[in-house]
Parts: C-alpha cells; structure tokens; sequence
C-alpha cells in the first residue's frame, strides 16, 4: 500500500528534514527567492514552505489536499509571518489567477496522473513571465545502482519485482518537457540535483530510519520481512563504509517560465 497522506498517523511524515543546502542555493542561483511571492503546492509537512519563507520570499503560501499534512505544516511553519497554508488541489487550487512570481511542486507529480491539468492550473496562478519550477524524480533517479550514498538504488537491487511499479508511477523527462510545452512554458533549465536527504551517523541509525519507512514510498509496499531481508541486504553492502554515511537522491528540476 503507498503512503497515505490522509491517515494521521502520517501527520509529521514531511516534517522531519531541513531543505538540503545545495536545494536552497540551486533555487537562489537559478530563479531567486528575495521578494518573491511564492505557492508551493503539495507541499506535504512545508519542509520547502519554510526554507523558502526563511530565505527571503515576501510570502509562501504552502497548498496541499490533505489537511493532516497541513496541520504539520502548521506546526513545522508556526512563528513565520509570511506563511499562509491552505487547503487546495493540484488541479483546482482555489488561488486566484496571475498572482504568483514563483510555482513550487516538488515530490507532488509522481503522484498525479493528469500531467496537462496540473500545469494548466500552475500557469492560472502564475504571474506573465512568473517561474514554475518541478522537482521530481525520473525512472532513471530512481533506478541508479546503489552505493553508500545512493542507499534506495539498492532497493531495487534487492526486489527487481518493483522496478516495473517505480517506472510506472514516475514521469518520464520527456513527458514532462511536452507537457510544459503545450501549456504554454517556455524551460529555462533542467538541472540534476544530487539532494542530501539523510546524515545517518552509523548503520545502526540507518537501520532505524529504513526500519520507520520514513517517507520513502517504496518502503511501504514492503511486507515487515521483506523490509526486514532488505535491511540485512543493504548492511552487507555497506559493512565497510565509513560513519557518517551521507544518503543522497537524484532529482530532476525542471525550471521554466510561463508565456
Ligand atoms: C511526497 S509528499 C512531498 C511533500 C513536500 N513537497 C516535500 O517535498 O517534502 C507529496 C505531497 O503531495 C500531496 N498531494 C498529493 N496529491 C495531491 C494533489 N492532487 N493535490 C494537492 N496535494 C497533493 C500529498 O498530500 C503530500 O503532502
């Protein structure tokens, strides 16, 4: 079963990171944040909502169609004045039209299946010339071979059985050019971005996260023993590297500016 972002149980799920620093200055360096009014849609446990409310953005908006993620969000974003959040959908966010200087979905569209209605609604809210930017991952980050920093490319390793899901529930690049296209974007980068997710300081706290499922949706197909199998699997291969391991994600980026 995938993650279900309406159980309460999974309340704090996106909460419990900091953006990685390489996220921040990629999305300084690229697309700016001072001044900007920003929506940051899907925006889960507002990891993203508040790193960029922090960095300078005159206002965030933080959107998502769960409102038990919202209700983290709101303790994630508690003490920031310029954080709004809001129940809404990715098809029908209920914001107003050409408001926005930047559109946020990060981690949202591999959970969507209708591509052109989602873009379609980004470029209702967005200002002319306001910046849509796409953080997901491809078949391709997903299915990178393991080392000891890319620990989910062992996943797959480990069940070749859920490659032909994880290419099913993800966006092809070149699906997501076109749909940008034909909503009238023009890109002005696709960027790959190698994202620290987690410091784990041995492999025993790397045990402990695997074992928690935190936030890796493939995890949560895993029956306890197969998750238990794959936890012994990942030990062996890292048996010999060196404390603290630094767990990394590929992410594709797409930036792109709204004609
Ligand atoms: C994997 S989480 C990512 C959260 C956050 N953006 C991050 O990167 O940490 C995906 C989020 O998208 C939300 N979501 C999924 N489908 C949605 C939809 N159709 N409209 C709005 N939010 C949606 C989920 O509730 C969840 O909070």
């Amino acid at each position: 079963m995938p993650i279900n972002f309406h159980d309460k149980r999974n309340r704090m799920t996106y909460t419990t990171r900091t953006a990685d620093v390489s996220w921040l200055s990629l999305i300084e360096e690229h697309v700016g944040i001072a001044g900007k009014a920003i929506v940051d849609i899907g925006c889960g446990g507002g990891i993203y909502t508040k790193a960029l409310a922090s960095s300078g953005a005159a206002h965030v908006t933080g959107v998502d169609f769960s409102n038990e993620m919202l209700q983290g969000a709101a303790r994630h974003c508690e003490n920031l004045s310029n954080v709004t959040l809001q129940q809404g959908n990715a098809y029908n966010s209920g914001l107003p039209n050409h408001t926005f200087d930047i559109v946020l979905e990060r981690a949202l569209i591999h959970h969507l299946h209708d591509l052109h209605g989602c873009f379609q609604e980004a470029k209702r809210i967005l200002k002319p010339n306001g910046v849509f930017i796409i953080q997901d991952r491809t078949p391709e980050d997903c299915l990178m071979p393991g080392d000891e920093n890319h620990i989910r490319g062992y996943f797959f390793k480990k069940y070749p059985k859920w490659i032909d899901m994880e290419r099913s529930r993800r966006h092809e690049a070149a699906e997501v050019q076109r749909s940008l296209v034909s909503n009238g974007f023009v890109i002005l980068y696709t960027v790959q971005l190698w994202e620290t997710r987690s410091i784990h300081q041995d492999l025993d706290a790397l045990n402990r996260d695997l074992a928690q499922r935190t936030g890796r949706s493939i995890l949560h197909e895993l029956t306890d023993h197969e998750l238990g199998e794959l936890i012994m699997f990942i030990n062996s291969k890292l048996k010999n590297s060196t404390a603290p391991i630094i767990e990394k994600d590929s992410w594709t980026l797409w930036i792109a500016v709204s004609k």
